[in-house]
């Protein structure tokens, strides 16, 4: 499968593409260590994943667009005060307040991304979805997460390898997933 792989990288174009992926993946490497490995300050400086999931709460009934689309969306403050205008024991916590004082003023919450592709690569949720792969595998166990944090440099390496592994044997398979065309267009 790797032979193949590289097989097919010795051809004219395949040897341009290695130089212009090498330089891709180094030059981003540095930038992308720097801007994803590090936990942003957020609106609700406490959100906690891990109080959430426990209480048995679905990713995508907070991140519905996983399944559907390219970006799996994040919560509106409607649909987190659905729950916490109903739950009395944590109403006046201290964490709440930025919740509270965007729904009273109609602000609404800046969240500061955290898992992120420059604009030009196109990356779809729904394919991956659809092609049984879990959130945890990109996104790390946020079971144990409180203000979320990237685990891994989500660079064109990260990507390609990911996607040699799952094509396997099969070339076609190979050629699409790997073709620039995939994911830059
Ligand atoms: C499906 C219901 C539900 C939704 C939706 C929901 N929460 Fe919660 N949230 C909870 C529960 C349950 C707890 C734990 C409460 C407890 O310990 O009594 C909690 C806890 C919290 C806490 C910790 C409070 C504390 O004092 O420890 C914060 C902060 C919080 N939620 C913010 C949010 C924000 C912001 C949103 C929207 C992005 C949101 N929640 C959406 C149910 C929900
Ligand atoms: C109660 C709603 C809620 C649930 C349930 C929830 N999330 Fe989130 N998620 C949020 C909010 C709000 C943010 C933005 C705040 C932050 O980044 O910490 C977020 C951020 C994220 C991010 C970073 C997004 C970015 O902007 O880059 C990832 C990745 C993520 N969630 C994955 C998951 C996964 C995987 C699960 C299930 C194991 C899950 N979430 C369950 C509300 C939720
Ligand atoms: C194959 C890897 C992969 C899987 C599987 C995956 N994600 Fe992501 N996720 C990404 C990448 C890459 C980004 C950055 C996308 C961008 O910037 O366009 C992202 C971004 C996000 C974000 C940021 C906001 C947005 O709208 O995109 C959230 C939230 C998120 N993912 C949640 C989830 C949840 C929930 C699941 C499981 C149902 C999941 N992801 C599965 C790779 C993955
Ligand atoms: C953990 C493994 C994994 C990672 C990481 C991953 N992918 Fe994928 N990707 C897959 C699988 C599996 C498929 C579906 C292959 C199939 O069709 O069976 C897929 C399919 C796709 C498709 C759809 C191809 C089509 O059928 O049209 C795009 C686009 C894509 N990935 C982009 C990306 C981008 C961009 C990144 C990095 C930001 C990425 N992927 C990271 C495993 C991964
Ligand atoms: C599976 C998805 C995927 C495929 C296939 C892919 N790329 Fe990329 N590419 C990415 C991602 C993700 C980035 C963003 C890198 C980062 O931020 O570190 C990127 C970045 C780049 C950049 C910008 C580098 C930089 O320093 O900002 C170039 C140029 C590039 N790719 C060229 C190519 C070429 C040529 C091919 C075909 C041989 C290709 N890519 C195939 C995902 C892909």
């Amino acid at each position: 499968m790797i032979k193949k792989f590289f097989d097919w990288l010795k051809q004219p174009l395949g040897l341009i593409a290695v130089g212009i992926v090498f330089l891709a993946v180094f030059s981003a490497a540095a930038y992308g260590i720097y801007t994803t490995q590090q936990a942003p300050e957020q609106p609700v400086p406490g959100f906690p994943h891990k109080t959430h999931i426990s209480f048995g709460i679905q990713c995508l009934y907070c991140h519905p667009g996983a399944s559907k689309g390219p970006a799996a969306g994040l919560p509106s403050q409607a649909k987190c005060w659905a729950c916490h205008n109903q739950i009395v024991k944590t109403r006046d916590s201290a964490l709440l307040a930025p919740l509270k004082d965007a729904v009273l003023s109609g602000q609404s919450l800046e969240w500061v991304p955290v898992a992120i592709v420059p604009d030009f690569v196109q990356f779809n949720h729904r394919a991956h979805i659809a092609a049984g792969r879990n959130c945890e595998e990109c996104h790390g166990d946020m079971t144990q997460q409180l203000v979320a944090q990237n685990p891994q440099v989500m660079n064109m390496g990260w990507c390609l390898n990911c996607h040699v592994e799952a094509a396997g044997e099969d070339q076609a398979k190979l050629v699409k997933l790997a073709d620039c065309g995939t994911c830059h267009y």
